[in-house]
């Protein structure tokens, strides 16, 4: 097995950890236009490209955004907020409930998180939120259905304990050979 001390992929993918509690300290937009350069290039779904990023540093919006998302644990001072153009996706064939649009959703968080760790900022994913709410608040186009949220900011130096506290899974414990042994 490759090991994760040398290989600088992986070291970074086993570093990371979903941040709770950020300073007051501003996010630049080039931070944030770095990331989003990054999330571009996460796999999609036939290359549609179905995602769309709404990005923020202004902090009415971010405080908007925490009142209307019960999981929004820590006070980003920027968000990237992935959506899915459903109109889009109806346009090139996506039936409603086809999985790929979401799935889409997982890879550019996936690489938004390791984007955010490289410059050097702490992030995390929230999906508990009032989706109409943030409709609003982002002025969403018609069309595009908010799916995850992304709280970017400074790392605290004091994180709190982890959510759900205990050994951490094994990939043995997630995988299944076929055939057995
Ligand atoms: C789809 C999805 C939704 C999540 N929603 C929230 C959320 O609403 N609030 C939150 O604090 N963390 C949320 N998380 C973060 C997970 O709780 C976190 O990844 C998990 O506790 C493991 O922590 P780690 O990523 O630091 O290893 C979400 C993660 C995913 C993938």
């Amino acid at each position: 097995m490759t090991d994760p001390v040398v290989d600088p992929v992986l070291a970074a993918i086993r570093r990371r950890r979903v941040t709770r509690a950020m300073t007051d300290e501003p996010v630049a937009r080039e931070q944030v236009e770095t990331i989003l350069e990054a999330a571009r290039w996460a796999p999609t779904a036939g290359n549609r490209h179905l995602q769309r990023f709404v990005a923020t540093t202004h902090p009415g919006t971010l405080r908007v955004l925490r009142m209307v998302s019960p999981g929004m644990i820590a006070r980003p001072t920027a968000a990237i907020t992935v959506c899915v153009d459903r109109g889009l996706a109806a346009n090139y064939g996506f039936r409603p409930e086809t999985p790929g649009p979401w799935i889409d959703v997982g890879t550019a968080t996936a690489t938004i998180l390791l984007a955010a760790q490289a410059v050097g900022l702490g992030a995390g994913p929230v999906s508990s939120f009032s989706r109409a709410a943030v409709g609003v608040a982002l002025d969403l186009p018609e069309g595009w259905s908010p799916e995850l949220i992304v709280g970017l900011g400074h790392p605290a130096p004091q994180q709190p304990g982890a959510m759900t506290p205990g050994r951490r899974v094994t990939w043995q414990d997630l995988t299944r050979w076929v055939p057995e042994g």
